[in-house]
């Protein structure tokens, strides 16, 4: 049994983990469903491979369902002499943590380790800790209660923080105004229900969910309005086939509006258009009439995406709603958009559609992330 630990958008990162998992294995049973963590009963299981296919967990580790003694379980651990150890609280209170804690450290103490503690800032170590400490030389120790116990393990694998990171700063053409998240932009791409060949992005700006796509093994189609866009999707793919040695690529852009284009593929992923930029918060007139005008837009978007995709479609995509400066929040009405051409994906653990994105401080433009298919 592994535990999954959730990144910050738990809903997202929960529904990545089960389509990853219907999607590769045949037989596996979700256990446990809490707000921070997935228990997973399942065999033949690659969690190294698997935390870099993931794009919102950050650590996956092995539950040993025989014990949840910290003496027995850190006994298993490799340890060399002098070493950082680090513990990981998913639920439990600061006493029972405390206790932990001690625990620890008497092991420690006991074993005549010369070990140094790293507590964290938050509960949750952070990818970028686990690695900056070098916990895989030590320990980080994930310890949670369910059904009253106290269950303790070590992390097997930790995400790889730098992936993402290294795209943004990577990548030859950048636009500040553009450019979806990478972090995001997977972890869209891993929501896919069915097997696609082709993908479109009828926003493609930059090239984002382009390039992760063609990394994925898919063909892609972006379309752009602004000649100067398709030309940066071009450079930075031109970029990232390089970069991420991508094997037989197969992609097309075309200048001209998402709302006209014709073209012919299987499913559909995007960040729209949102808007004008926003340089503070809107009031309540400003953020109406840019919902207005986006609901005409996207209207028009999602009929040309029916005529033009193939009968058993998805699309799954970002709609913006905006954040006044009284603190409302003004909807984009989505049965005025898309609800003619095409319905709600029913989404598993309990998951309401769409799911919201929790987007970096001081955005203006919140998100939701609508998986559609056909009607
Ligand atoms: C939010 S950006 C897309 C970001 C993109 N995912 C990326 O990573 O760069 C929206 C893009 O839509 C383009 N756009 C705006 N209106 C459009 C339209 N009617 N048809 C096609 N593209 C349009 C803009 O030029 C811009 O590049």
């Amino acid at each position: 049994m592994y535990i999954f630990i959730l990144g910050k958008n738990k809903n997202l990162s929960k529904l990545e983990i089960s389509r990853h998992l219907a999607a590769n294995y045949s037989t596996y049973k979700i256990i446990e469903n809490a707000d921070n963590y997935l228990t997973v009963d399942i065999k033949d299981f690659n969690p190294e491979s698997t935390i870099n296919e993931l794009a919102g967990t950050l650590k996956i580790g092995e539950i040993d369902m025989k014990t949840n003694s910290i003496d027995e379980v850190l006994d298993r651990v490799f340890l060399n002499t002098k070493f950082n150890y680090s513990i990981t609280n998913l639920n439990l209170t600061s006493t029972e943590l405390e206790i932990v804690e001690l625990n620890v450290k008497k092991y420690l103490k006991k074993n005549k380790f010369k070990a140094n503690y790293k507590k964290p800032l938050k509960n949750i170590v952070s990818p970028s800790k686990y690695s900056s400490w070098e916990l895989d030389n030590g320990f980080e120790l994930i310890a949670y209660k369910t059904k009253g116990d106290l269950n303790v393990l070590i992390t097997l694998v930790s995400a790889n923080t730098n992936y993402y990171k290294d795209f943004d700063n990577s990548r030859p053409a950048r636009k500040f105004t553009h450019g979806t998240s990478f972090r995001l932009t997977n972890l869209m791409l891993n929501l896919f229900k069915f097997n696609h060949k082709t993908l479109v992005d009828p926003y493609c700006g930059t090239g984002t969910f382009l390039i992760g796509s063609l990394i994925k093994g898919f063909s892609v189609i972006g379309i752009d309005n602004e000649t100067e866009l398709i030309n940066t999707s071009r450079q930075n793919i031109e970029w990232a086939i390089d970069y991420y040695s991508v094997e037989n690529a197969n992609y097309k852009l075309i200048k001209g509006y998402s709302e006209s284009t014709d073209f012919k593929a299987d499913a559909c992923i995007f960040e729209p258009y949102m808007g004008p930029f926003l340089k503070k918060k809107p009031n309540k007139a400003q953020a109406t009439q840019i919902a207005k005008r986006l609901q005409d837009l996207y209207k028009k978007l999602f009929e040309n995406l029916k005529n033009n995709l193939n009968s058993k479609a998805e699309v799954i995509c970002v709609i913006p709603y905006f954040v006044t400066n009284t603190g409302e929040s003004i909807k984009i009405n989505e049965k005025e958009v898309f609800t003619n051409f095409f319905k709600f994906q029913k989404l598993e653990l309990d998951i309401s559609n769409p799911i919201t994105y929790s987007t970096p401080d001081g955005s203006n433009i919140g998100r939701y992330i609508y998986l559609l298919e056909t009607n």
